[in-house]
């Protein structure tokens, strides 16, 4: 089962899965009411990550065993409103967690570069190293990661964890640092310009979303034995806005990018610029296959066919 199976991530993981799995063997929930599609697409269910008895109910009933948790308020979202980033990241976590415990479920929870801040190494940044972030997002992710460790040191929980850099997708992004990366595709194709909160050389390690899913379904059926450690990072690349617009001015020739940094430029100033995979690759042989080129061809593909669809834009 997903919880926050509605955001960027959840609903292309879910298809990823239910392609692996079996449509009926996923459930989807989240708060938000879905669309006719996702209703199409296999087993959906309201439920709230603060709500206990009902994340106990969806186990019971659905005699759930596996728990990919989702819900949270990402880096920027979390700072304009830090009692709900709380509660949702991190008393959600304390739900999922103790849920996990109860009805033996084997249970991953993604973590991020935000949980990384500025007194750690940056370029590159080892798995395990300093981690004093000052977001509440990433405050909320180191919080996950040492309780979900926890737990598998003191009642054996099968509790696994992957920190994902920027993930890039065509699905409209939760409220990231990272989002730029996405909503440029959309707003070249649609209008041939953007504007970037990020500085030009605002430097971000990054990842298509095709890679994320792998990452996270190769992750999960590792043996135990092979693990050295619950929580890893994984990447695939890292560039800054000017490289990824040289990039992309392969394929467009007239594109108007302005710059105009907010807050946000903080937020990314304090996380890593280059994430050191090294401990993911050898112990269970992560290897990505989508370098900056290929992201590019991808986005302009999967984004055109998007806004030609229904006009989206981020
Ligand atoms: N997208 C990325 O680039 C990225 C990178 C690193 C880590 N992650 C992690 O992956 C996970 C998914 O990210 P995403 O980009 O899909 O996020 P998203 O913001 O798009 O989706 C989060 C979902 O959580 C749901 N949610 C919020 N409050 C809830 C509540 N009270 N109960 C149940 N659900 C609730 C939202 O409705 C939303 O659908 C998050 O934990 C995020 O930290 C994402």
């Amino acid at each position: 089962m997903f919880s926050g199976g509605l955001g960027q991530l959840g609903v292309e993981c879910a298809k990823y899965l239910r392609n692996k799995y079996g449509r009926e063997n996923v459930i989807l929930s989240d708060i938000i009411k879905p669309s006719k599609e996702i209703v199409n697409d296999g087993p959906y269910i309201f439920v709230d990550i603060l709500d206990f008895k009902g994340l106990q109910k969806v186990v019971v009933d659905h005699r759930v065993d596996w728990l990919i948790h989702f819900s949270a308020l990402l880096s920027a979202i979390g700072e304009q409103n830090v009692p709900l980033a709380v509660r949702v990241n991190i008393e959600g976590m304390h739900n999922v967690i103790e849920l996990a415990k109860q009805y033996k479920l084997r249970i991953f929870v993604p973590s991020t570069i935000g949980a990384f801040g500025p007194d750690s190494p940056r370029n590159p940044t080892p798995n395990v190293t300093i981690q004093r972030p000052r977001t509440i997002y990433g405050v909320s992710k180191v919080h996950a990661e040492l309780l979900g460790e926890y737990y598998f040191y003191k009642f054996g929980l099968d509790f696994r964890c992957l920190r994902f850099p920027g993930v890039i997708s065509s699905d409209p992004p939760g409220g990231g640092t990272t989002d730029y990366a996405i909503a440029i595709f959309h707003d070249i194709i649609r209008k041939g310009q953007y504007k970037c909160y990020l500085k030009p050389h605002t430097r971000l390690p990054m990842m298509h979303l095709r890679d994320a899913l792998r990452a996270l379904s190769e992750y999960l059926e590792v043996p135990n034995e092979r693990l050295l450690r619950r929580c890893y990072n994984v990447t695939a690349m890292s560039f800054t806005p000017e490289e990824l617009v040289e990039a992309m001015s392969k394929h467009v020739q007239d594109m108007k990018i302005t710059y105009q940094p907010d807050s946000r430029q903080d937020i990314a100033d304090s996380w890593p610029q280059v994430f050191d995979d090294s401990d993911a690759r050898r112990d269970w042989d992560w290897k990505p296959e989508i370098d900056l080129d290929n992201l590019v061809k991808l986005m302009f593909d999967e984004v055109r066919e998007k806004v030609e669809a229904n006009g989206f834009s981020c």
